[in-house]
């Protein structure tokens, strides 16, 4: 009847009848069946948080029988209170544009137009102007183009019907960005490279229509860092699952989502859900390193947070809404763009949507 420490994979998870939480956690010798009892609110919430796939810690006590193992709390690895921040230096800028979707009728060119204008310094107050000159970097976290038959009856929605065109138009629209910034550009589901999760880097032949200009190719997701300021991108397609999973989560608030994947260190932990999972010998959905900026796609959300001192980022998209975001009466934030100062990470948001 002594308190036991368990660590295991998530089996089963569900509500009983009675309105409790039933978890089924096994290892690779065996496996048990855990319960977290509603009148226990601390571990019940949590308990409502577990998801099928992912790895958690469980205290509890077994039941007179023995058959089952009443939970008194569940552990996650979660981030340390305060984290140290890496900061750059010099006050240089990083802004996060995502989900281009360029080669789509409901790209907003009028809108991009505005972009380039005010990141070349021909638009905007004098603080505006000023942002843009500090910028160093940008940063694409995923669906660059529109892509073809990512979803039925696309081909209606499309301006070009040909990927290769699309990126090929992409290439236009970017050379119209500063030669002193540098690209970082990351594939999402949208885009010509193996659904699968993680995506790798974009294929030879798509990066060579970029060949006249800054850009470094990165798989999805991928850490990497800008003047010493760690960055974690991912394209962001889990915030579904997660949204569907756990139900104090909402697809149009992924910042509260980012903060439960830091929380598990884990960005994808579901298998057979939304997000497509290739079966890699090492998990690269796994977050060991806590970043200092963790940015996503994919919902199409201009949004800005905190965890702890890692600052959260969905940053927007350049696409009006879809006949498809339409019909789930899914409402983007588009044409807005989140930008980090590296030395002080201090947020702004341009907006470009008016
Ligand atoms: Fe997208």
């Amino acid at each position: 009847m002594k308190e036991v420490q368990l660590v295991g994979i998530v089996k089963e998870v569900r509500n009983t009848k009675n309105g409790h939480r039933l978890i089924i956690l096994e290892d690779e010798t065996d496996e048990i069946a855990c319960i977290s009892i509603k009148q226990n609110r601390d571990s019940f919430s949590i308990a409502q948080e577990v998801i099928l796939d992912e790895i958690i810690g469980i205290n509890g006590k077994l039941s007179k029988n023995g058959d089952l193992l009443i939970i008194n709390s569940i552990v996650y690895p979660d981030i340390s209170i305060q984290n140290e921040k890496h900061k750059s230096e010099i006050p240089v800028y990083s802004a996060f544009l995502s989900d281009i979707h360029v080669g789509s009728k409901k790209f907003m060119q009028d809108q991009w137009n505005s972009f380039i204008k005010w990141i070349n310094g021909q638009m905007g107050n004098t603080r505006q102007r000023d942002v843009a000159s500090k910028i160093k970097y940008i940063v694409i976290p995923g669906d660059v183009v529109d892509g073809i038959g990512i979803y039925p009856n696309q081909e209606e929605e499309l301006e070009i019907i040909d990927v290769y065109r699309q990126y090929e138009t992409l290439a236009e629209q970017l050379r119209n960005i500063p030669d002193h910034i540098s690209i970082i550009m990351q594939p999402g589901n949208h885009d010509a490279v193996r659904p699968a999760e993680p995506q790798p880097a974009f294929e030879k032949e798509i990066q060579d229509l970029f060949t006249d200009m800054d850009i470094t190719f990165v798989g999805n997701p991928c850490y990497f860092s800008l003047n010493k300021v760690e960055i974690l991108s991912y394209h962001g397609q889990s915030l579904l699952d997660y949204a569907t999973n756990i139900q104090h989560l909402k697809y149009n608030q992924p910042v509260e989502t980012m903060k439960v994947m830091l929380k598990k260190h884990h960005l994808a932990p579901t298998y057979g859900g939304y997000t497509p999972l290739a079966p890699e010998h090492m998990d690269y959905m796994v977050i060991d390193r806590i970043p200092d900026i963790f940015v996503t796609g994919h919902v199409h959300l201009a949004q800005i947070g905190d965890y702890r001192g890692v600052t959260l980022l969905n940053a927007s998209s350049w696409q009006e809404q879809t006949t498809y975001q339409k019909m789930l009466n899914f409402i983007p934030d588009s044409a807005k763009l989140p930008i980090v100062d590296l030395k002080t990470s201090n947020v702004t948001m341009m907006d470009f949507s008016k």
